[in-house]
């Protein structure tokens, strides 16, 4: 299992990634969103490229935006492993998929709690992973959502043997992790950020076997 960390909720975002670079985390996750698609707005392009820039870690973009094109075409070479967007947003899906592929960037798609997950299955071919929110999109420090781990089973069910990995993202500490398999990433903000030892936080998530 691999650890994404969400640095949305950390007081010094570029604080947390330098002291992220010395930690086990595999990723840095980065909440973008336009006040649109969520009500909130956070990370501005600028923002990204500085940290990316200060970043020995890949960034895992997870766009919380209704036109997802539009992001995409500003986040050229950065240090970025995937680009996720949401099923749910109302456009064009192939095309925002090309749109990621043509950067080099590897493609996820992010489904809501309540979206139907059979909308997954005409990109299944087309994609690198799955981010299943834990809890609705929006904000950190959510509550994690009971009804996720049969989800995420089912989820697995349904891209079979794909070389498909499945990322969870919500409301992860050291309280909720055990309930979760069949993720091989798993995303967890202010339980590691606004801790005092990022190490021991993310070496106690990094303990629980999610994945088979
Ligand atoms: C929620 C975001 C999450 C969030 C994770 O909209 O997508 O990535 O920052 O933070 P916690 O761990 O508080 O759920
Ligand atoms: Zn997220």
């Amino acid at each position: 299992m691999q650890i994404s960390t969400s640095i949305l909720n950390s007081l010094n975002r570029e604080e947390s990634i330098k002291k992220l670079n010395y930690t086990k985390t595999n990723y840095i996750h980065i909440d973008v969103m336009d006040g649109l698609f969520v009500s909130d707005k956070q990370f501005t392009i600028n923002e990204i490229k500085t940290l990316s820039n200060i970043s020995m870690k890949k960034l895992d973009i997870h766009l919380m935006v209704e036109n997802p094109n539009n992001y995409i075409k500003e986040l050229s070479n950065m240090k970025i492993e995937y680009i996720t967007f949401h099923i749910e947003v109302d456009n064009n899906i192939n095309n925002i998929i090309s749109t990621i592929k043509e950067k080099d960037y590897k493609v996820g798609l992010a489904i809501k709690p309540n979206t139907d997950i059979n909308l997954l299955k005409p990109y299944l071919d087309k994609i690198d992973l799955i981010l299943v929110m834990s809890v609705e999109p929006g904000k950190g420090g959510q509550p994690f959502l009971e009804t996720t781990p049969p989800r995420i089973n089912k989820i697995k069910e349904l891209i079979q043997d794909k070389d498909i990995l499945i990322e969870v993202d919500g409301g992860i500490s050291e309280k909720t992790i055990e309930k979760i398999t069949n993720a091989d990433i798993v995303v967890s903000g202010p339980y590691i950020v606004k801790s005092d030892n990022y190490n021991e936080k993310i070496n106690i998530l990094l303990q629980q076997k999610t994945s088979q």
